[in-house]
């Protein structure tokens, strides 16, 4: 091949390659892009987490087996699940940090997490567990409704649902240099949680200052 023709040829696939790569990126779901940066979430406090399943146990369900994590991302929780001896399924959308994640698996010994790939949006599959947990994830469900009726109707009589996320109060005002970013409005989540499930309690509630709430809702089927 001539030269120029050669040098068109090849500068010709760099800009379709260029442009395929741009268009992966614009459409690339917003996690992925987070995930890419490999940030590290911290597992839940050990000592909060064994007391809250302490309650469970002595006031709901004496065997728990297993547990669903809605919203997993990359964290080490599914490790800290795992290492209680809990069944683990780990539920996310982002590609990037289930395939992290399932390299973390791999490399460790662990034989009880699965990971599932699925929209919490519309949660197609049968899922089953003692306990379904959702940390820092429920704001960023667009029907929570329909979400948390799928989780209902996954529910066993004897499951629980722990719903951990920051929440803001609708008569506090927020200065912008505290305003929280991923916080759902207290009151309405209580009364929306309430019309769905058949008991909801805020079971640890941490008020920091101007700042948003970190509320643990315990929530019976
Ligand atoms: C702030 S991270 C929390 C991750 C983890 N729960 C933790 O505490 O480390 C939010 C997670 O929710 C996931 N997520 C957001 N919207 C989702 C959706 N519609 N379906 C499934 N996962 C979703 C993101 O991919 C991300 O992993």
């Amino acid at each position: 091949m001539p030269d120029p023709i050669k040098k068109s040829f090849l500068l010709g696939w760099f800009f379709a390659i260029l442009i395929a790569a741009i268009i992966k990126y614009v459409y690339m779901n917003k996690w992925d892009k987070i995930f890419e940066s490999k940030p590290k979430y911290k597992p839940l406090n050990d000592i909060f987490f064994q007391k809250l399943l302490e309650k469970v146990k002595k006031e709901i369900n004496p065997n728990l087996k297993n547990i669903i994590d809605l919203g997993c991302g990359t964290s080490r929780s599914v490790f800290q699940f795992a290492r209680m001896g809990f069944d683990v399924v780990g539920v996310d959308f982002s590609e990037v940090a289930l395939s992290a994640l399932q390299n973390d698996i791999d490399d460790s010994d662990f034989n009880n997490i699965k990971l599932i790939n699925q929209d919490l949006n519309d949660i197609t599959l049968d899922l089953e567990a003692d306990i379904f947990i959702c940390v820092f994830t429920y704001t960023f469900i667009n029907d929570k409704e329909k979400f948390l009726k799928k989780i209902k109707s996954s529910m066993k009589e004897d499951s629980v649902f722990v719903l951990i996320t920051p929440v803001t109060h609708e008569n506090v005002k927020y200065l912008e240099i505290d305003k929280p970013q991923i916080a759902v409005e207290y009151s309405s989540t209580v009364k929306l949680l309430k019309s769905v499930f058949s008991v909801v309690e805020d079971y640890h509630h941490d008020y920091i200052g101007a700042r948003e709430d970190y509320v643990t809702f315990l929530v019976k089927k």
